[in-house]
């Protein structure tokens, strides 16, 4: 059942509670809001007003959902490569009652239990996950979302992965009391994705809406920090430098469209100090900066420091 349009569920933004993302998701910025807040356009900061928010790489969404608390977002477009990721942000904007449910069926009865049967519980879920990933059609998206958000909150360190067919092989994890269903802040996901058009799109399709009324953040998959680091794993493809081509390109002619961009990226000199490739990929009518971050998912907790993280913009903060 979708929410009829009139509901008082569905939201227009900013929601009224603070919306925070719903999924833990590797890369996430929540740690960077704080920086990243400094260096919004100067015009969107004033007005306290976005015409036109898009985040074509939006995996947890916790920049989304920040500025969704403090601007007023006339419309958002939100992308990700990751269909799974796009299906729970439209069940929580299009059902969010029904997901709560489920939800909370899968909550209390994996409280009800103890080690190992638990892991029992982890497992059975993956399963039939893993089978509705495999069947064609739009059935199942509650389903399929509750059981994603189980998976995630109780799976090992929050990753998303999949093998060569496609299938969600992530073990479980060692959480106490994981909240599983977390209603309050679904409510107000659900409020704050009331003014957005969610698509499984690749990120150049921001293209194709965007304008001189618009702010672009993008936040790709970042290049490896090291050969063995799988940070680009999010799904079968990683993020080759062809790929972060690419997507300057898209800058590039979002900058002739008169449209607003942002994007972040690890910092290439984390690991090798004379690696220019980002500086010189953005040297020419961009700004950079460079911001420090804590990198939150490695296997290897000893290798979890405090990293740079890049922010790049094709405007000035000043007039
Ligand atoms: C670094 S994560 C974004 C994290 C997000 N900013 C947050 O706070 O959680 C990058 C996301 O880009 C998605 N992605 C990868 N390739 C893509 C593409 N070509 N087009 C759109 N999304 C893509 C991945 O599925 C992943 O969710």
């Amino acid at each position: 059942m979708k929410v009829p349009i009139s509901s008082p569920l569905r939201g227009a933004c900013p929601a009224k509670r603070e919306a925070k993302p719903f999924l833990k998701w590797a890369g996430g910025k929540g740690q960077l809001i704080n920086q990243i807040k400094e260096f919004l356009p100067p015009e969107f900061v004033k007005a306290g007003r976005i015409e036109k928010y898009f985040e074509p790489f939006v995996g947890g969404g916790a920049v989304f959902f920040w500025l969704s608390q403090h601007y007023q977002i006339k419309k958002a477009y939100l992308y990700d490569i990751n269909p799974e990721v796009v299906i729970a942000y439209q069940t929580i904007r299009d059902s969010v009652p029904k997901l709560i449910k489920n939800l909370k069926g899968l909550e209390s009865e994996y409280s009800s239990l103890h080690k190992p049967a638990r892991e029992n519980f982890y497992y059975s879920k993956r399963e039939e996950y893993n089978e509705l990933l495999n069947k064609k059609g739009s059935n199942g998206f509650i389903l399929r979302t509750a059981l994603m958000i189980f998976l995630n909150k109780t799976c090992f360190n929050g990753l998303f992965r999949v093998n060569s067919r496609g299938l969600f092989n992530v073990p479980s994890g060692r959480y106490e009391n994981p909240a599983i269903c977390d209603t309050e802040n679904l409510l107000a996901v659900h409020a704050a994705l009331g003014c957005a058009e969610i698509e499984c799109r690749d990120f150049a399709h921001c293209l194709k809406k965007a304008d001189n009324q618009s702010l672009v953040y993008f936040d790709p998959p970042y290049r490896p920090i090291s050969r063995t680091a799988s940070f680009t794993g999010y799904i079968k493809n990683g993020f080759a430098d062809g790929e972060q081509i690419r997507l300057k390109e898209v800058c590039d002619r979002l900058t002739e469209i008169g449209a607003k961009v942002i994007l972040s990226n690890s910092d290439p000199k984390n690991i090798d100090p004379h690696d220019h490739f980002l500086d010189d990929l953005f040297k020419r009518n961009y700004e950079i900066r460079r911001l420090a971050a804590t990198r939150m998912i490695n296997c290897n907790a000893e290798k979890r420091g405090v990293i740079k993280e890049i922010l790049v913009r094709n405007y000035a903060l000043k007039d």
